[in-house]
């Protein structure tokens, strides 16, 4: 075997999660599930979100905020009832303008700025002469007494806007709107995102009671039956993005180092898409060292420097299915400089995004296992996971792959668990705990 080939069979191995190492994740993660609750150390926050599942009768006219690191988008939802919804308009914007135009979400913005922009987006769709109730759904760690108020615990997903951390967010969001002159639309709720995808998915589904996001970050959200503040049903953002107890590769922890937070979010950088890309910019930059783009001095060069590389191309190098990887050789030229790549240079990068993108959905199911043995530890009724996120629509395999680890343990219980798309599911869901909560 020549020498990259051996040292891709070294990524490979440290990148395979055996099914032993599947069955070990989701104990630990029912462990640190438990912990989390009761209040001893755990890297799971476990925190409650004073919502509970939909009937799915549920109507009225929302709008909905989503705020979730990458864009911000603003919906109207129209609720009609048995578990049907309409989109009557449509917002969206990057917090960051590809052309460098503004950035309201790097360490030189403030809470002013982004949430000043974040109430101009919600007047391009809202009426001045209507009233509407808000949902928002504000997708980062933060700790509620209730479903209207949220203190931000600290950022994720690279963002270090100043001035949020350790802020109510609906009180940040409804002085901006002040500020706008925009008195008609009244935040009521504010949710994390996989909250909002749990509803979503409940809505026109009563046997879901996990929602998950697989897109720039990672989370899970489920229905805890016996919830420690209430001794009732509540759903319970887990947060476990930040679970930590996984064995990690080289490259897992050469990534977190230089992340704006190490040593938190250990399985979003594993999993999530605003990683994804890094992780395979990292070793193919080792794997040059073996021999990869032989060693070319500008692609070496190029691919030493964070974000070369995104999700989006990750998924591109999984999907080239022409005999010459055309897809791939186009990439390594426009983006890396780089005309004269071998057959073996392309095959060795799509093989390393499958790994990397197989790794992720292996651990996201894991997780689900640890979930579901916590909630229903013989497995004896039906459950309904709800996923959204760009990397769980778009990446080519990544919803097969997760389906597939889920079934092997489960075996012949397999058929008791669904997961399906919750498309839009952090808007609609929004709208959907703006309707729990009136209803109330
Ligand atoms: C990050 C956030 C979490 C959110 C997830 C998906 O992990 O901390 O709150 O749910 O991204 O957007």
């Amino acid at each position: 075997m020549n020498k990259l080939l051996s040292a891709l069979e070294n990524v490979k191995q440290q990148l395979t999660v055996p099914p032993s190492g599947i069955l070990t994740i989701a104990q630990t993660f029912q462990q640190e599930m438990i912990d989390g609750l009761t209040g001893k150390p755990s890297s799971l926050k476990m925190l409650p979100s004073y919502l509970t599942i939909p009937s799915g009768k549920e109507t009225g006219k929302f709008l909905a905020l989503d705020f979730g690191g990458t864009n911000v988008r603003v919906l109207l939802a129209e609720l009609q009832g048995d578990g049907h919804f309409t989109i009557h308009a449509h917002h969206s914007r990057p917090l960051k303008d590809p052309q460098g135009k503004y950035n309201y979400i790097s360490g030189k913005s403030t809470a002013t700025d982004l949430f000043d922009f974040i109430a101009r987006q919600i007047a391009e769709i809202a009426s001045p002469d209507i009233f509407y109730p808000l949902g928002h759904t504000f997708s980062f760690p933060s700790r509620q007494t209730n479903a209207n108020n949220a203190i931000a615990l600290e950022w994720s997903k690279e963002i270090a806007t100043q001035g949020v951390v350790g802020q109510d967010v609906n009180d940040l969001l409804t002085a901006a709107l002040k500020r706008q002159g925009i008195f008609n639309v009244v935040p009521q709720v504010v949710l994390n995102d996989t909250v909002g995808t749990l509803l979503t998915a409940a809505y026109n589904d009563p046997c879901a009671d996990i929602g998950c996001i697989v897109g720039t970050g990672h989370n899970t959200a489920y229905l805890e039956p016996s919830a420690p503040w209430t001794n009732a049903q509540m759903i319970i953002n887990i947060e476990s993005g930040n679970f930590a107890k996984l064995p990690s590769s080289v490259y897992d922890n050469t990534l977190d180092k230089i992340t704006e937070k190490p040593n938190t979010q250990r399985l979003e950088k594993m999993c999530s898409g605003r990683y994804l890309g890094e992780l395979v910019r990292l070793i193919a930059y080792d794997l040059i060292g073996s021999g990869l783009l032989a060693q070319q001095a500008d692609a070496r060069r190029i691919l030493s420097k964070p974000d070369v590389l995104s999700a989006a191309d990750v998924a591109m190098f999984i999907a080239d299915n022409t005999p010459e990887l055309t897809g791939i050789a186009d990439w390594l030229k426009d983006h890396l400089q780089f005309g004269s790549s071998t057959h073996q240079d392309k095959v060795v990068l799509q093989t390393v995004a499958s790994l990397v993108s197989l790794r992720s959905a292996r651990l996201v199911a894991a997780t689900f296992l640890g979930i579901l043995r916590h909630i229903d530890p013989n497995l004896e009724c039906c459950h309904t996971i709800g996923v959204d996120g760009s990397l769980y629509e778009k990446m080519p395999g990544y919803a097969e792959n997760l389906s597939q680890t889920l079934q092997e343990p489960l075996q012949d219980k397999a058929r008791l668990v669904k997961v399906l798309l919750a498309k839009d599911g952090s808007g609609i869901g929004a709208a959907v705990a703006v309707a729990i909560t009136q209803n109330k």
